[in-house]
């Protein structure tokens, strides 16, 4: 399947942004600690979280749409191996460890897949577990874990890792101790999968600063729950508006989350108004240089937004610098982008960008999920037509992406 999109239309209206999958998906890998019913309101249509769905039946959990809710009932859930052909399918498969280890005392699962970003290791997950009690032995790509002799204490993360995070918190939820994990990430969606479990019955604290403390409890219940709003896709349609030099307004998503987005657009010279989970973006005639973008842990600028922001650089008068903090291949959308005419360097983990007055639409192909959202926006400014390949990367994590952007006066066609 592909995007063909015809560039020069400028986006003008409102558009309201689905739950976030960064969120949603560890949630679902938390329904595998659950005995009572979950309604999980507002299910985002997006492969990843199908991928996860079915990863939580191959463990026994049953699951069924009413509407955009989810019903998921685990009571019958058990700790059957997670095999690589499944594993492989999202990063976030590796968050049914913590999970069943929690419930089960046991997992036995295969390496997890993803984007192609560079290497993403799971060492902060295995040396926190372990840290807890577990024992995990490797042998072929399989991991298992014993975890009958799971404890609480101190835990330290050597890096904020925002899985690592989310799959020790699970792990140390159910039992009878009291875990300390230091140094942890501070992502919303950590704080929003903290506020799902304890809706459960769970007792954690501390989600959203760097100390989380977890006080074991025996069992958790059902619960009815609505994930945040996904900033990365208002972030992605705010850039939308100013690559296009158009207006927006984004809801459902608390602007604070992506408040180091706002601050480089206003820097561009676009004019935001924000109110509740509302903003509103009106674009200057000519998007400046924002100087030096550096991707960091939140609250720094997220490394998902990072291509969207070079795309909108390539086309604002000056020249700005980007840097990848976090993943060390996340440029492999920067060829395309000077296939469409921009004037991009990269040098590791460095990129170098001189704006061009408009791009020109060519043939592009995605190759991870926010380099290719990216290529559309590029496509949108570009003169003429620009045929984006490969756009089951993208559909991992935007849904009707054509649709969205068509709804808001452009003109993104998919065909196959
Ligand atoms: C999550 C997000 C992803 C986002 C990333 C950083 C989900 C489902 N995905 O991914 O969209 O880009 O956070 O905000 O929430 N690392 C290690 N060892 C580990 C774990 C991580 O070295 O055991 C490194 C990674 O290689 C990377 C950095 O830590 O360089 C950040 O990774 P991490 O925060 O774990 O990202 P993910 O949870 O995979």
């Amino acid at each position: 399947m592909k995007y063909i999109i015809t560039g020069g239309y400028k986006i003008d209206g409102k558009i309201s942004v689905d739950c976030a999958k960064n969120a949603y998906l560890p949630i679902l890998a938390g329904s595998i600690m659950c005995n009572g019913e979950i309604l999980l309101h507002k299910c985002p249509k997006f492969s990843d979280v199908e991928n996860m769905c079915s990863i939580l039946k191959t463990l026994g959990l049953k699951l069924k749409s009413e509407g955009d809710t989810l019903v998921i009932d685990g009571s019958n859930a058990k700790p059957n191996f997670v095999p690589v052909e499944t594993a492989k399918l999202l990063r976030s498969s590796i968050f049914t460890m913590g999970a069943m280890l929690a419930r089960f005392r046991r997992a036995r699962l295969a390496y997890p897949g993803g984007c192609d970003i560079g290497l993403r290791p799971i060492n902060l997950h295995l040396k926190g577990l372990r840290a807890m009690g577990v024992k995990i032995t490797e042998n072929h790509g399989i991991l298992n874990c014993d975890a009958s002799n799971l404890h609480g204490g101190r835990v330290v993360l050597d890096f904020p890792s925002v899985g690592a995070t989310e799959n020790l918190m699970m792990c140390a939820t159910l039992g009878h101790e009291h875990t300390t994990i230091l140094n942890v990430a501070r992502e919303p969606e950590i704080v929003d999968l903290a506020n799902f479990l304890n809706s459960c019955g769970a007792k954690i604290s501390g989600a959203g600063t760097s100390t989380i403390e977890i006080e074991g409890v025996e069992k958790l219940g059902g619960t009815e729950y609505t994930p945040i709003g996904d900033r990365i896709i208002a972030g992605t349609y705010l850039i939308a508006a100013a690559i296009t030099g158009g207006r927006i307004e984004v809801s459902g998503c608390n602007p604070q989350f992506f408040a180091s987005l706002i601050d480089k657009l206003q820097y561009s010279g676009c004019v935001l108004t924000v109110k509740d989970d509302k903003i509103y973006l009106r674009s200057p005639k000519i998007l400046k240089s924002v100087g030096f973008v550096e991707t960091a842990t939140y609250p720094g600028f997220p490394t998902d937004l990072q291509a969207q922001i070079l795309t909108m650089l390539t086309v604002s008068r000056g020249c700005s610098v980007v840097q990848e903090n976090l993943f060390e291949s996340r440029y492999k959308f920067v060829p395309e982008l000077i296939k469409m005419g921009a004037n991009v360097i990269t040098r590791e983990r460095t990129a170098i960008i001189e704006g061009v007055p408009y791009l020109s639409g060519a043939e592009v192909y995605a190759k991870d999920l926010r380099g290719g959202a990216s290529l559309v926006l590029a496509g949108l400014n570009a003169h003429g037509y620009t045929t984006v390949h490969d756009i089951m990367h993208i559909e991992r994590g935007y849904c009707d992406l054509d649709k969205a952007l068509s709804s808001l006066g452009a003109c993104v066609k998919k065909v196959d």
